[in-house]
C-alpha cells in the first residue's frame, strides 16, 4: 500500500489513506506520528497493512448476489457493518470534542465506537452525543478503585460493552515520540522546537487548541492530581500501569461488571484459552496496532489459529492494518465476527471531523459490498475461508 508523499492528492478524498495525507498536512508533526508511528522499527505495524493486503479474495461470478447484506450480530447487537471504532486516547488532541464526533458518525453507520480511557470527552460527553450509548475501553490501574470508578460511569451511561485491554503491562518505546520529545524529559531546545511544531499549525491551534478544550482527561479528572496539565496526566498513566495485573484481574473484572466483557490485545491461542476460562464474552486479535512489541506477529497472520482455538466458545474480533472495506471482508473471512480500525477513524476526524469519519465508513461499506458480490456471496454471517484463495 502506497503512502502520502508519493500518492498525490485529487480534488476530493476517495480512501482512508487520503484521510490520512490530509491528516499528515493539518496535524502539527508530534500528533501526526503519535497517531501514526508503532513500537521499534515498527515491523509489526508495517506487518498488520502487509500481511492483510497480501490475504486474497477468491472472485467467483454468475451467483445470485443481488440482496447483499453486510450486517452482523456482535455481542447481542446488531451492527450494520462488520466494524467498531477502536479505542483511540487522546483523540480529542486531533479535533475539537473528537471522541463525541467519531461517535456520532459510527451511530450514523449502525456502527460502535469504543470510548477509550484516555480520551480527552469523559464517557458521559460521548453518551450524551448520540442515542447509542459507546462501547467502553479499561486499563486496569494500579489503584484498582479507580477501574471500578470507571466500570460504574460506564454503566451508569448505557455502555453495552466492555473492553478491557490486556496488553499495556508494560508500554512499548515508539521513537517517533523520543524524536519529538513528546516522551522522555525534554531539554531547552526540544521544548522550543515543540512549540513551534505547534505554533506552524494556526488552523490547529485556533479550533483544536482553543476551540476544542483537549486538555482535560475526561475520564480522569477526578483521579489525577493536575490532571490539566499533560505532564501531571502522563506522570499518573506511567505510575498506573501496572504489571503485576493478570487473569486473576480479568476474572475480577468480569465479577464487577455486568454487561458483556471482551479482552483486546491476544496474539495466542493459549492466551484465549485462559481469557475463555476467565469468562469472557468475547476476545480482539490486536497488538494495538503494532505500538506495544515489535516482531510480533501480525494480526492477519494468527487469527485463524485463535479462532481455530476458541472461535466456537467466545466472540473473535481483530484489528491492525484495515484501511479498505476490503480488508474488513477479509478479516471476516479469516475467522474475526467484525473488525475493529483505530487509524483510520483518527485519521478521518482529524482532517474532516465527523464529515470524515463517515465518509470512511461510507467508502468501507460500499467497498464490502462491492467484495461481496465479486466473491458469490450475500452475507457477511455465512462468509467464511472459502472466499480466499488458498
Ligand atoms: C493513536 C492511538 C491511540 C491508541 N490508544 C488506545 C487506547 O487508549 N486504548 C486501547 O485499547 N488501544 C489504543 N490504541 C490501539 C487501537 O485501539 C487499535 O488496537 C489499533 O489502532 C488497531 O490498529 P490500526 O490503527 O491499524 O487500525 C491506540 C491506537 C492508536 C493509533
Amino acid at each position: 500500500m502506497r503512502y502520502a508523499a508519493d500518492r498525490p492528492l485529487g480534488l476530493a478524498p476517495a480512501t482512508v489513506l487520503d484521510y490520512r495525507e490530509l491528516a499528515r498536512r493539518r496535524l502539527p508533526r508530534q500528533l501526526f506520528d503519535y497517531v501514526d508511528g508503532g513500537a521499534y522499527e515498527e515491523a509489526t505495524m508495517r506487518a498488520n497493512v502487509a500481511d492483510l493486503e497480501a490475504v486474497l479474495l477468491r472472485q467467483v461470478v454468475m451467483r445470485d448476489v443481488s440482496g447483499r447484506d453486510p450486517a452482523v450480530e456482535v455481542l447481542g447487537q446488531r451492527l450494520s457493518l462488520p466494524i467498531v471504532l477502536a479505542p483511540v486516547g487522546l483523540a480529542g488532541m486531533l479535533a475539537p470534542r473528537a471522541e463525541a464526533q467519531a461517535a456520532r458518525a459510527a451511530e450514523a453507520a449502525g456502527v460502535p465506537f469504543v470510548e477509550s480511557t484516555v480520551s480527552i470527552c469523559g464517557i458521559e460527553e460521548v453518551a450524551k452525543a448520540t442515542s447509542a450509548p459507546p462501547w467502553f475501553q479499561l486499563y486496569v490501574m494500579r489503584d484498582r478503585s479507580y477501574a471500578e470508578d470507571l466500570m460504574a460511569r460506564a454503566e451508569a451511561v448505557g455502555s453495552p460493552v466492555l473492553v478491557l485491554t490486556i496488553d499495556l503491562a508494560v508500554v512499548g518505546a515508539r521513537h517517533r515520540d523520543t524524536r519529538n520529545a513528546v516522551v522522555g524529559e525534554p531539554g531547552r531546545r526540544a521544548k522550543v522546537r515543540r512549540g513551534l511544531d505547534l505554533l506552524a499549525h494556526p488552523r490547529w491551534i485556533a479550533t483544536v487548541a482553543l476551540g476544542g478544550r483537549p486538555l482535560t482527561f475526561g475520564n480522569l479528572e477526578q483521579a489525577v492530581p493536575g490532571a490539566r496539565s499533560p505532564a501531571a496526566f502522563k506522570d499518573w498513566v506511567d505510575a498506573q500501569f501496572d504489571p503485576s495485573v493478570t487473569w486473576e484481574d480479568v476474572a475480577w473484572v468480569r465479577d464487577n461488571w455486568k454487561g458483556r466483557l471482551v479482552v483486546k490485545g491476544v496474539l495466542d491461542s493459549d492466551d484465549a484459552r485462559r481469557a475463555v476460562d476467565a469468562g469472557v464474552d468475547g476476545i480482539v486479535v490486536s497488538n494495538h496496532g503494532g505500538r506495544q512489541l515489535d516482531a510480533v506477529p501480525s494480526t492477519a497472520r494468527v487469527l485463524p489459529e485463535i479462532v481455530d482455538a476458541v472461535g466456537d466458545r467466545v466472540e473473535v474480533l481483530a484489528d491492525g492494518g484495515v484501511r479498505t472495506g476490503l480488508d474488513v471482508v477479509k478479516m471476516v473471512a479469516l475467522g474475526a465476527r467484525a473488525v475493529l480500525v483505530g487509524r483510520p477513524w483518527a485519521w478521518a476526524v482529524a482532517a474532516r471531523g465527523e464529515a470524515g469519519v463517515r465518509h470512511v465508513l461510507e467508502v468501507m461499506e460500499a467497498d464490502i459490498d462491492t467484495a461481496l458480490g465479486l466473491t458469490g456471496q450475500t452475507s457477511l454471517a455465512t462468509l467464511d475461508r472459502s472466499a480466499l484463495r488458498r
